[in-house]
Parts: C-alpha cells; sequence; structure tokens
C-alpha cells in the first residue's frame, strides 16, 4: 500500500457552497495558486456545468496552476461531463470528478431513478470523461446511507468503465470513526478490482467528526482525503485540510504516511481563504486559529518558555504562524508592486485596474508603516468587486462617538454613478453608519454576520471587516479592510449590497433535479 496520502482539496467547489461564499473567477486563481503553494495534490476547482462564469473560472485555474491536478465536478450526465472535461482540457494534469446518489433515499426521492438506471449511468458517464482525461473520479453520494451490496456492484463496475479514484462520501455528516473504517475495509476486500483504484474519503461535519472519520479511513487504506482549508463548506463544513495534514504529521508514528504539503503554507492559505469568501475563522480552531498557539494561562506560559515542547506537539513556525513576509514598504514603485501582485496570483485586467490598486497601496503605505503579504491580499480583496458590477460605491464617511453622545455617521454613497448622502444617528458609530446607508439604498435585507479581524498584527493593522447579508433566502458575504473599521465597516455593507444586486445564476450540484437517461437537467 502506497504511503504517500493525495490531498484533494475542494474549498473552491465543496467551500463554495457554503451561503455567501461565492468565489469570482480572480479570486479562484488567486486561491488556486496558494493551494499551489501549499502543494496539494488535486484542486477541485467548482463544477463546470454551474454556470458560463463557474466554466470559466476553472479554465482559468487550469491555466495558472502548474504543479497541483485541476479537476472540475460532473453529475452523472453527458452535459455535465463534456462541460467539465472542457474545463479542464488545457490543465497540466487534469481531473473528471463524476457523482451521483447511491442511498434509496437519494435515489427515490431525489434523482427519482431506479438503483440498475444510476448504475447504468455511472458507467456510462465515467467512460465518457475518460475520453477527456485519464484521471477520472467517481463518488457514490451519500455512500453513507447507501446499501453496502450496491456499493460494491457500482464501484466495482465504475472502475471496471475507467475509474481510477473512488470516493466515498459522508455527505451527511452521520459516520463515526469506527463504522466508516470498517466500510472502507468491507468495500475494499469485497470488491475484486478494488487494487485498480485509489480509494478516497469526503467527510462533512454535522456531528464534528469529518476528521476523526477521514483519518480513520486512511487507517483502514484510504489514500486520498477530500478536505478544505479552515473546514469551509455546506451547513457544518469538511474535514479541514490543515487538521488533516498536521494530524498525520504530527502523528506518523501512528499513520506511517506523509503528504507532500508545504505546512508552512498553511497559515497564509486559511488567512487568504477566510478574506474572500469573508468566513472568519474562530479563534479556538485547531491549527489555523488566533489561539492555536497563544498559551494564556501562566502555567503553561512558564511551561513553554522553560521546554517548548512541555504544552506544544506542533511548532507555530511550521503551520506558516509569524511568516509574514514584509513585502512592500512606503518606497516600493509600481513595478514591485505589479510583481508581487503576480507572485500572490493577482492578475488586474486593465493598467487603469492597476494604477487605480497602487494609489490605494500608497495610501495603505502612508498609515502603516510596513505592508504584509496579508495587507495585500486584503487590499485586493476589496478590489474584487469589477467596476461594472459596482451598483454602489463608497465615497466617504464622516463618524462622531463621545461619551454620553449618540453616535452620528454621515455617508456618501454613489449609486449607479448618482450620489447620494445621508446621516443617521445609533447604538455604536458602525450601527449608526449602517443606518445612513440602509436609509439610502431601503435594501430590504437582514444584517446576519459583522465580524471584525486585524489582518496583522498592532493597532496600526488593517481591520478587516465581514457582513453577511440574507434577502429572500439568498445569502451575500461582503468584505472591507481598511487601517480605520469605521470605513472597513461601510466597506464590507456596501460589497454585500453590491453582491446582492448582482444576478446570481448558479446552481448547486447536489439539489439538482432528478438526472434523466442522457442527463440534461
Ligand atoms: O458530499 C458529497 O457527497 C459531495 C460529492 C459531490 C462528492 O460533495
Ligand atoms: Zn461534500
Amino acid at each position: 500500500m502506497q504511503n504517500q496520502l493525495i490531498i484533494f482539496d475542494t474549498t473552491m467547489r465543496d467551500g463554495e457552497q457554503s451561503p455567501g461564499a461565492a468565489m469570482t473567477k480572480d479570486d479562484k486563481v488567486r486561491i488556486g495558486k496558494q493551494l499551489e503553494r501549499l502543494r496539494v495534490d488535486v484542486i477541485e476547482a467548482g463544477f463546470a456545468a454551474a454556470s458560463p462564469g463557474d466554466f470559466e473560472a476553472i479554465r482559468a485555474v487550469a491555466a495558472a496552476v502548474k504543479d497541483s491536478t485541476v479537476c472540475s465536478l460532473a453529475r452523472a450526465n453527458d452535459n455535465d461531463v463534456k462541460r467539465a472535461g472542457e474545463a479542464v482540457k488545457d490543465a497540466n494534469r487534469s481531473r473528471v470528478h463524476v457523482f451521483i446518489a447511491t442511498s434509496p433515499i437519494h435515489m427515490k426521492h431525489k434523482l427519482r431513478m431506479e438503483p440498475d438506471a444510476v448504475l447504468e449511468a455511472a458507467v456510462r458517464t465515467v467512460k465518457l470523461a475518460r475520453q477527456y482525461t485519464d484521471d477520472v473520479e467517481f463518488s457514490a453520494e451519500d455512500a453513507v446511507r447507501s446499501e453496502v451490496d450496491f456499493l460494491c456492484r457500482i464501484f466495482e463496475a465504475t472502475i471496471k468503465a475507467g475509474a481510477t479514484t473512488i470516493n466515498v462520501p459522508d455527505t451527511v455528516g452521520y459516520s463515526v470513526p469506527d463504522h466508516w473504517a470498517e466500510l472502507f475495509r468491507t468495500l475494499m476486500t469485497r470488491i475484486p478490482n478494488s487494487g485498480k483504484a485509489v480509494w478516497s474519503t469526503h467527510c462533512h461535519n454535522d456531528l464534528g467528526m469529518a476528521v476523526a472519520n477521514s483519518l480513520a479511513a486512511v487507517m483502514a487504506g484510504a489514500r486520498q482525503v477530500e478536505c478544505t482549508v479552515n473546514g469551509l463548506g455546506e451547513r457544518a463544513g469538511n474535514a479541514s485540510l490543515e487538521e488533516i495534514v498536521m494530524a498525520v504529521k504530527t502523528r506518523s508514528d501512528i499513520f506511517k504516511i506523509t503528504t507532500g504539503v508545504d505546512t508552512t503554507q498553511i497559515v497564509p492559505a486559511s488567512k487568504l481563504v477566510s478574506t474572500i469568501t469573508g468566513y472568519p475563522v474562530q479563534p479556538n480552531k485547531a491549527v489555523v486559529g488566533a489561539n492555536a498557539f497563544a498559551h494564556e494561562s501562566g502555567i503553561h506560559q512558564d511551561g513553554v518558555l522553560k521546554h517548548r515542547e512541555t504544552y506544544e506537539i506542533m511548532k507555530a513556525s511550521d503551520v506558516g504562524w509569524g511568516a509574514n513576509r514584509l513585502t512592500l514598504g512606503k518606497l516600493s514603485g509600481r513595478n514591485a508592486f505589479k510583481s508581487r501582485l503576480q507572485e500572490l496570483g493577482i492578475t488586474l485586467a486593465s493598467e487603469e485596474q492597476l494604477n487605480a490598486a497602487f494609489a490605494r497601496f500608497k495610501e495603505l503605505a502612508d498609515k502603516k508603516r510596513e505592508i504584509f503579504d496579508e495587507d495585500i491580499q486584503a487590499l485586493m480583496s476589496d478590489e474584487t468587486v469589477t467596476p461594472d458590477a459596482e451598483h454602489y460605491k463608497l465615497i466617504s464617511i464622516s463618524a462622531y462617538s463621545e461619551t454620553g453622545e449618540q453616535p452620528f455617521s454621515r455617508v456618501v454613497i454613489s449609486e449607479e454613478g448618482r450620489e447620494k448622502r445621508s446621516e443617521a444617528r445609533g447604538g455604536g458609530i458602525i450601527d449608526a453608519t449602517f443606518k445612513a446607508i440602509e436609509s439610502m439604498v431601503q435594501s430590504g435585507t437582514e444584517l446576519l454576520l459583522y465580524s471584525v479581524n486585524n489582518v496583522t498584527e498592532g493597532t496600526d493593522s488593517q481591520g478587516e471587516v465581514t457582513v453577511r447579508l440574507s434577502k429572500n433566502g439568498r445569502i451575500v458575504n461582503g468584505m472591507g479592510s481598511d487601517t480605520d473599521i469605521v470605513v472597513a465597516s461601510a466597506k464590507a455593507y456596501v460589497s454585500a449590497l453590491n453582491k446582492m444586486a448582482a444576478k446570481s445564476q448558479r446552481m448547486n450540484p447536489q439539489y439538482g433535479e432528478a438526472a434523466t437517461a442522457n442527463g440534461t437537467l
């Protein structure tokens, strides 16, 4: 059995299915480049059939990424597989990932298909996918609630049809480690051609066991783990990449297996994904949370100072903490700025955009002496709404607060080029600012989340604000950063309003309608 574990990152596909976490093409290229620096083996860049925009985003990742395999998801229908195959065909290494549900509940109520028809669609589409690439993965959605006999039949048939990776998903996060390991052992023993495919585990975290289940599968022989940065993903998320990788590395005595991941890129990847998606990382999150290596209690601090290993099982620097790269400063020129953007996978469409971004960088450098990669990432995240998608634009803000007085904010925005101004009082300056904006736009949205994080250390750090809004069941996240958190908050609110104003045509691959024989869904 191989002793290299394949890390399959699905942050840009399963992670993107989290409410409001939709990523633009540029966002995906930036994340794709960071995942390549992290040296993940496979990057699932999206679901090509979701929309023309998703197709183009996967193509762009396939063009930008050289070292990792780039993959697109496809339902088991001809159209999806063709779109997926086309989207990844120019990648240095490409994979098509075909899936169909196999549990009685999904086949009956979602697909409305008989098991034989499901098996036939799986085999037919795996064969079709092989016409685009030799690297084809097949997944049995909701495998956890599927009948083992049926899983054996469909996996044997899809391996015969050319699937090179067989993925067993716990789609609803229902399993527990012992059972999950047992399922892998059963499948790998009972399926006669099981040795011809790599076995993969894909776990959701509904009961908080996604990582434990994934690791149990590895102990039972799985050699690919599907996971996401920060554990992002639908509902409670997917197995978290950083926890899987660091568990395998830290307990190599138990797992006796390695990954190709450059662990020092974990924290930068975590920060980038959080910045782009607007999903903050909880402070006590393993490996990448702000407190993961902080020792609050006196006894721990004393122990760590005497001998680090008394309380630390990993080194902060091994996962990229404290590795902030001081990249640029006040005196850095336009060329230095441009080449750092390129190294970070950020490409700007025009010289005007570059000039505007450089002007903002100079503004920031005036306020903040040292500029780190994280600052540039946060700065550029404000640029992710392309000018033509910018329905609203923040022009200026002036806010006032004094002990004993009700805080006040005056905001000027433009709506499709027309300037508007308003002022409001509120419980605090942020509340007053959001009220002033709302009195102009009357969006009818509900504020679900407001959070502030510092981008780097120190009080001169930029504050990065996330605002999550919902309206008629649609959820969007807006992000804004600035050294002044009131300004960052106003930017984040306006960014969320712009996303809400933009039409979204994407569909969720797992909530699709029934598959037909030839598969137009
Ligand atoms: O959770 C799941 O079943 C999935 C499949 C599409 C692999 O994400
Ligand atoms: Zn999933």
